[in-house]
């Protein structure tokens, strides 16, 4: 369709048992009984009326991770939905929005339980002019999925609390080490949907042709050896090549975990199958990007940890500028429309992916060690990792009113209060 039209779905989150392992009940929370949740698909310019029904034992809300949606439809952890209520989110994608989006429950200290008991859905926003449309496409939602002996999904434990919770196993749609078939040129997508694993993505033996982010395209096609996805980050792929099998995987990345931890290591995550030759003909420019404005105001965010000694054990504070989320606190304001150039500053010895909720930025370079990096090329992102003690500068606009989130994407510090909320008025 190439008119606006109105997207119209229900998304029931609720618990129910399934079978993940042969003749075992594990209860899980999904949307519409689905792991992950269903796909919600839209044009630019089209309104989008999701409904959402909680039939959940606790509140949750559904945020549009990266969507430029109002702040009152973007399911704020002070919007909450209460067990057994429901809402309507409504709202209208602008053109440029295009993208590779997803949403999850954002209530504030629930959200680790709630996304890692199975609560995650994809959302993808079309371009009517989409260069790439032509391709068929494949979508690899990776999540990450841990289970007791009895097949029961189990709490957080403290070293989940200080690292981020992985699972023991990373899952492609849900399944593991799928075989993927592949026969003309595709057009992949590829979310990293884990709590805190990260996914240090290679094809075996190929090259990776790396096409889009996590709004949408790059303005040209880029040829990588390995891509890094942190927790919350998305990516376009074209798979192309010729015939045969090779793997695919998340190669060992060492992200500065606290405490005894087992060595990283490589995992497979799927089999990739070329049935045939294919090559990918793209075109020489996939989008044109809007010139850089120049910043007329300046943010710090900087990422810390203390840690503490209480009661004779040691406890970790997760911070952002020095405090802890606090739902009734504005820590930033912007004015609507206006460029900002923020600092991102990750001032801990573990890696911290940044995320900010209603926008796409754009990051102009990094700096580690004193030696600054430009970013190797343009691409709009709303999640950026920082390794230990590096920091980054974005170009930022926001362009709905009201309070918006911006936290580390590892759930379980978000949820322990690396967050701040800055205010567009
Ligand atoms: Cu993907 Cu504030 O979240
Ligand atoms: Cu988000
Ligand atoms: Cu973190």
């Amino acid at each position: 369709s190439s008119k606006p039209a109105v997207v119209a779905a229900t998304i029931t989150a609720e618990p129910y048992e399934a079978e993940l392992i042969p003749g075992k009940k594990t209860v899980v929370w999904a949307y519409n009984r689905s792991i992950p949740g269903p796909l919600i698909e839209a044009f630019e310019g089209d309104t989008v009326e999701i409904r959402f029904v909680n039939k959940l034992t606790q509140a949750s809300t559904v945020h549009w991770h990266g969507m430029p949606v109002p702040a009152d439809q973007d399911g704020n952890p002070q919007d909450a939905v209460p067990a057994g209520g429901e809402r309507l989110y409504r709202f209208t994608l602008p053109v440029g929005s295009a993208g590779t989006y997803w949403y999850h429950p954002h209530p504030h200290g629930d959200t680790s339980e709630q996304v890692y008991r199975g609560l995650a859905g994809l959302f993808i926003v079309r371009a009517k002019n989409d260069v790439l449309a032509h391709l068929p496409e494949q979508h690899l939602v990776i999540s990450d999925l841990r289970l007791a002996s009895d097949a029961s999904i189990p709490d957080n434990n403290m070293n989940d609390w200080m690292n981020g919770r992985e699972g023991q196993f990373a899952l492609v749609n849900g399944q593991r080490e799928p075989v993927i078939t592949v026969g003309e040129a595709q057009r992949w997508r590829i979310w990293n949907a884990c709590s805190a694993r990260y996914l240090r993505l290679a094809i075996l033996g190929r090259k990776i042709i790396l096409a889009g982010s996590d709004g949408g395209l790059l303005e040209r096609a880029q040829e990588v050896s390995e891509l890094l996805l942190a927790p919350g980050e998305r990516a376009e792929w074209i798979v192309a090549g010729p015939a045969g099998a090779v793997s695919l995987m998340a190669l060992a990345y060492d992200r500065s975990k606290m405490g005894k931890v087992a060595p990283e290591q490589d995992i497979r995550l799927a089999s990739i199958q070329f049935s045939q030759d294919s090559a990918a003909k793209l075109p020489e420019r996939l989008r044109t990007l809007p010139p850089r404005i120049k910043p007329v105001a300046k943010k710090r965010v900087v990422f810390s940890e203390i840690m503490s000694m209480e009661g004779g054990q040691h406890s970790m504070q997760f911070l952002v500028n020095g405090k802890s989320y606090d739902m009734q606190r504005v820590d930033l304001t912007s004015r609507l429309g206006d460029t900002e150039l923020w600092e991102i500053v990750n001032d801990s010895h573990m890696d911290h992916p940044f995320h900010i909720h209603g926008t796409q930025f754009e990051v102009l370079d990094t700096t580690l060690k004193g030696k600054t990096t430009p970013a190797p090329w343009r691409a709009q992102k709303d999640t950026f990792n920082l390794k230990p003690y590096q920091s980054a500068r974005i170009l930022i606009t926001q362009k709905h009113l009201g309070l918006r989130m911006y936290h580390c994407h590892i759930l379980e510090h978000e949820g322990q209060g690396m967050m701040g909320q800055v205010l567009v008025k």
